[in-house]
């Protein structure tokens, strides 16, 4: 069975190939390009370039994986959460891809791709286990029983932790996005060299935005000091302390969800399962505890529409389909 899937959710226009759950192709183009000078994705620019974009994309992920758009079974394609016209884009071709073929077509919630990622990568995960969202828009803890059976164990009251990192490099004058430069920046740093503080909420819920508030004063502290934001500000140190702030706590929550819930696994999840430290300080504490640790590939955690095919086909396979009443959501818990 061949699946096609789209992603148009927010800043990467993407389609895939599936043959059941093996990716025969996966293409995804971003338009950080677009959105860089204005410091963060521009909405209503975002839907635009979907526009521009996602049928070349979808004829470039047809021809990679050798098939034609009369071979395709399944439109899959992400209806929520994200930003509304940029959603609009990618669920509207699909349904016209799907009735005009005359084929089923499926709508998926983004978070649950990002999750379901891993399983494209290793197919005998199997469950239960812990995943960690995170991404721009998400940071949270699910405790995963089965597909489509996800509990929250908590989330993030403040900022997503690709937010926070977003918008401790704005302040720091670093490019858009912020997590792939910070935590290049950070490798040269030293991460012991600001204490910034470590939220610990009750339960399993994360916050952001106290570290993101400390950061900022603590570069008002240089500013004031009339060194800006040029050398000698250490701006590798910062964003290396920065870091192990957010990987810190990051790490803790997971492994006490580990803890509580008794499961021998972990998936991690979301464009910020991509920093180098978050993959390194896991793999250890995993090693630790005895627990298997999922990580996806780079291109497996950044938006792809891969996984959005695949949550797409696992649904189906299971009696379920979308009507072309199906409308896009910018919000909708998991
Ligand atoms: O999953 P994703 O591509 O889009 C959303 O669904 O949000 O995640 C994008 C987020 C951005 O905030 C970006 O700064 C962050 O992931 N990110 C990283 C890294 N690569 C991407 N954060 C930390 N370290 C990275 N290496
Ligand atoms: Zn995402």
């Amino acid at each position: 069975m061949l699946t096609l899937g789209i992603e148009t959710s927010c800043d990467e226009t993407a389609a895939a190939v599936l043959r059941d759950a093996a990716v025969l192709s996966n293409i995804v183009s971003s338009q950080i390009e677009v959105h860089k000078k204005y410091g963060g994705v521009v909405p209503e620019l975002a839907s635009r370039e979907h526009l521009r974009n996602l049928m070349p994309v979808v004829r470039e992920a047809l021809a990679a994986a050798s098939v034609g758009l009369a071979d395709i079974d399944l439109v899959a394609v992400t209806y929520a959460p994200g930003l509304i016209g940029a959603l609009l884009v990618g669920v509207s071709a699909a349904k016209a891809i799907a009735y005009a073929r005359d084929i089923p077509f499926i709508g998926v919630h983004h978070g649950e791709a990002h999750i379901l990622a891993a399983h494209l990568e290793y197919p005998d995960i199997g469950y239960p286990y812990v995943a960690l969202l995170v991404s721009g828009g998400h940071t949270a803890l699910y405790h995963v029983k089965g597909l489509g059976d996800y509990r929250l164990l908590g989330q993030t009251r403040d900022d997503a932790a690709g937010e926070a990192y977003d918008k401790v490099a704005k302040l720091l004058d670093l490019e858009y996005p912020g997590g792939p430069v910070l935590d290049r920046l950070a490798r040269e740093g030293n991460p012991g060299s600001v204490k910034f503080p470590r939220v610990q909420l009750e339960g399993f819920d994360f916050s952001f935005s106290g570290l993101k508030t400390a950061v900022r004063n603590h570069v008002a502290l240089f500013k004031s000091r009339d060194q800006g934001l040029t050398p000698p500000f250490p701006v590798s140190n910062v964003a290396a302390s920065f870091q192990a702030a957010v990987v810190d706590m990051l790490v803790e929550r997971t492994m006490k969800a580990v803890a509580d819930t008794g499961v021998d696994r972990i998936v991690i999840a979301g464009g910020v399962a991509a920093n180098s430290s978050l993959r390194s300080k896991m793999r250890e504490r995993a090693e630790e505890r005895k627990v298997r640790l999922y990580l996806p590939g780079m291109g497996l955690c950044i938006d792809n529409a891969a996984m959005v095919a695949l949550a797409g086909y696992l649904h189906f396979e299971r009696g379920e389909r979308s009507g072309l009443d199906l409308n896009p959501r910018p919000t909708m818990p998991l």
